[in-house]
C-alpha cells in the first residue's frame, strides 16, 4: 500500500470554501486598516533566530520551546511579526525620513505548540504597529481599531481586557518585588513557575494553573509598582477609552507572553473560544527599537489571530458562482467551446467547461453543481448556424441567440 500523506499536525488546509471567508475577512479588515491609514507591509517569513530570542525573549514560551529553526542554520519560520516589523524599520532606517509610521501585515505565523482547538502550529496574523509616538491617544487609536477590525468582519461579542506594565524602571522593580514575595512559597508554584521565578517572575502572573493563581491572587497586587508617569498616563487611557464609550476590564495581573512589552497591554478575548479565547492582543514595547540596536523612540501595535477569529464566526457556507457555463454536444466541438470561454473571459466574466464529462447530460449537472447562472450550449446546428443556445438557469428558459450577440445576451441576463 503506497502511504497517502496528510497536512502536520497543528497546520491546517483551507478549502475553496474556507479560502473564500478568509480571503473575506481580510479584505474586509485590510478595509478598515486603510481607513486608518495604515500601510501595508509584505515580509518573509523566515528570519535570523537571534531577532526573536532578543526582542521576544530568551525566557519566553516562544523562544525556549516553539520557534522552528531551519536545520543547522540560525534562521527560523517566524513565530509573530513585531520583531519583523521593527527589523525591517531599522534596516530602512525608516526614522530618518519620518519620525512617524503606521504599517500592517496579514501572513502566517508559525509556533510548535501542543495543538488545540485554537492553538495551531501554523497561523495567520492581521497585525498593526505604529511607531514613534507615546501618546496615550496613539494607543487608544489602536484599540479602536483592533475591535473595529473585530466588528466589521462579524465578532460581535468580546471583552477588552487591559494594563499597564509600566516602564523599564517599573518592570525590574516589579520582578524584584515578585520574586522577593515568591520565594518563601516557590514550593507550591507549578514546575514552569519555579523556574519563571528565577529567570523572568512577571511570567508567573499570567500562569493559568490554579495553585499559581491563588498564590498571586493572594499578593493583593496594586498599581505601586508603577511610577507616577505611567500610571498618569495610563489612568489619562482608561478615561479616554471611557469618553469614547468603550467598554474594558482592568487586568492587573495580565503581562502577555512576550518581553517587548512596557506600558499598555491589552487582550480582546470570547467566550465562545473555550481555553484559548484570546482572539487578539497587543500593547506599547517602547524600548525594543532601542535594545534592536536603533534610536529611543516608542511603538504600540497589535495583532489578531485569524483561526480564531473564525471559530467565533457562525459556519458561513461560502461558494464560488460561475456566471457562464459552456458545454457541448460532442468532443470535436470543445476547441469552439473554449473559443468562447476566452472570449468571455476577456469580458470578465467567471466561466469554465466540463473537460471530463462526455454527455450534454453529465456537463449540465456540472454546470448546476457549479452554480452557474447561464449556460451556453454549442452543437452542430448552431455551428452550422452561427447561432448559440442560451440557458438561464434560474428562470430556466432558453433561447437561440446570434453568435456575435452572445456578451451582449449574457450581460442582459446577470444585470437584470
Ligand atoms: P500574540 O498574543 O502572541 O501577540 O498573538 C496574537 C494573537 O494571535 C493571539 O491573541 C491569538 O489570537 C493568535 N495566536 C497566537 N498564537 C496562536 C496559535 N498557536 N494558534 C492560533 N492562534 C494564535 C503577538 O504575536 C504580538 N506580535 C502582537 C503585537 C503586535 N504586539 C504588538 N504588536
Amino acid at each position: 500500500m503506497k502511504k497517502i500523506y496528510s497536512s502536520i499536525r497543528g497546520m491546517s488546509d483551507f478549502d475553496p470554501t474556507k479560502s473564500l471567508a478568509f480571503g473575506e475577512v481580510i479584505e474586509k479588515a485590510k478595509n478598515v486598516l486603510k481607513v486608518f491609514n495604515y500601510k501595508e507591509i509584505i515580509l518573509p517569513i523566515l528570519e535570523e533566530k537571534d531577532l526573536f530570542i532578543k526582542s521576544v525573549g530568551e525566557t519566553t514560551d516562544i523562544v525556549e520551546r516553539q520557534m522552528f529553526k531551519i536545520e543547522g542554520k540560525d534562521i527560523v519560520l517566524r513565530p509573530e511579526g513585531t520583531a519583523q516589523v521593527i527589523r525591517y524599520y531599522l534596516q530602512n532606517s525608516l526614522h530618518k525620513s519620518s519620525n512617524f509610521h503606521k504599517f500592517f501585515y496579514t501572513g502566517p505565523m508559525f509556533r510548535g505548540e501542543r495543538p488545540q482547538k485554537g492553538r495551531l502550529r501554523q497561523f495567520h496574523h492581521i497585525g498593526a504597529e505604529a511607531i514613534g509616538s507615546n501618546s496615550y491617544y496613539l494607543d487608544a487609536e489602536m484599540i479602536v481599531l483592533a475591535l473595529k477590525i473585530l466588528d466589521e468582519v462579524g465578532v460581535s461579542k468580546k471583552e477588552l481586557k487591559i494594563n499597564t506594565l509600566g516602564c523599564d524602571g517599573d518592570k525590574i522593580r516589579f520582578s524584584q518585588y515578585l520574586k522577593e514575595s515568591l520565594s518563601s512559597k516557590k514550593s507550591r508554584l507549578c514546575d514552569d513557575c519555579q523556574k519563571r521565578l528565577d529567570r523572568n517572575p512577571l511570567r508567573v502572573l499570567d500562569c493559568k494553573s490554579q495553585q499559581c493563581r491563588k498564590e498571586v491572587i493572594a499578593l493583593n497586587l496594586e498599581k505601586e509598582h508603577i511610577c507616577g508617569d505611567c500610571q498618569d498616563k495610563f489612568q489619562n487611557l482608561l478615561v479616554l477609552l471611557g469618553d469614547l464609550g468603550i467598554k474594558f476590564t482592568y487586568s492587573p495581573y495580565m503581562v502577555r507572553g512576550l518581553d517587548y512589552y512596557t506600558d499598555t497591554v491589552f487582550e480582546i478575548s470570547s467566550d465562545k473560544l473555550g481555553s484559548q479565547d484570546a482572539i487578539g492582543a497587543g500593547g506599547r514595547y517602547n524600548n525594543l527599537i532601542k535594545y534592536l540596536g536603533g534610536p529611543d523612540i516608542p511603538a504600540i501595535g497589535f495583532a489578531l489571530g485569524l483561526e480564531r477569529i473564525f471559530l467565533t464566526l457562525a459556519e458561513k457556507k461560502l461558494e464560488e458562482k460561475l456566471d457562464v457555463f459552456v458545454a457541448t454536444t460532442s468532443q470535436e466541438l470543445l476547441g469552439l467551446g473554449i473559443n468562447i470561454l476566452g472570449q468571455l473571459r476577456e469580458e470578465g466574466l467567471s466561466c469554465d467547461l466540463d473537460y471530463c464529462a462526455k454527455s450534454l447530460k453529465g456537463q449540465m449537472r456540472s454546470a448546476q453543481k457549479k452554480g452557474s447562472r447561464i449556460v451556453v450550449i454549442l452543437g452542430e446546428e448552431e455551428v452550422a448556424n452561427n447561432t448559440l443556445l442560451l440557458k438561464d438557469m434560474d428562470k430556466s428558459i432558453q433561447k437561440t441567440i446570434k453568435k456575435e450577440d452572445l456578451t451582449l445576451e449574457i450581460n442582459k441576463i446577470i444585470k437584470a
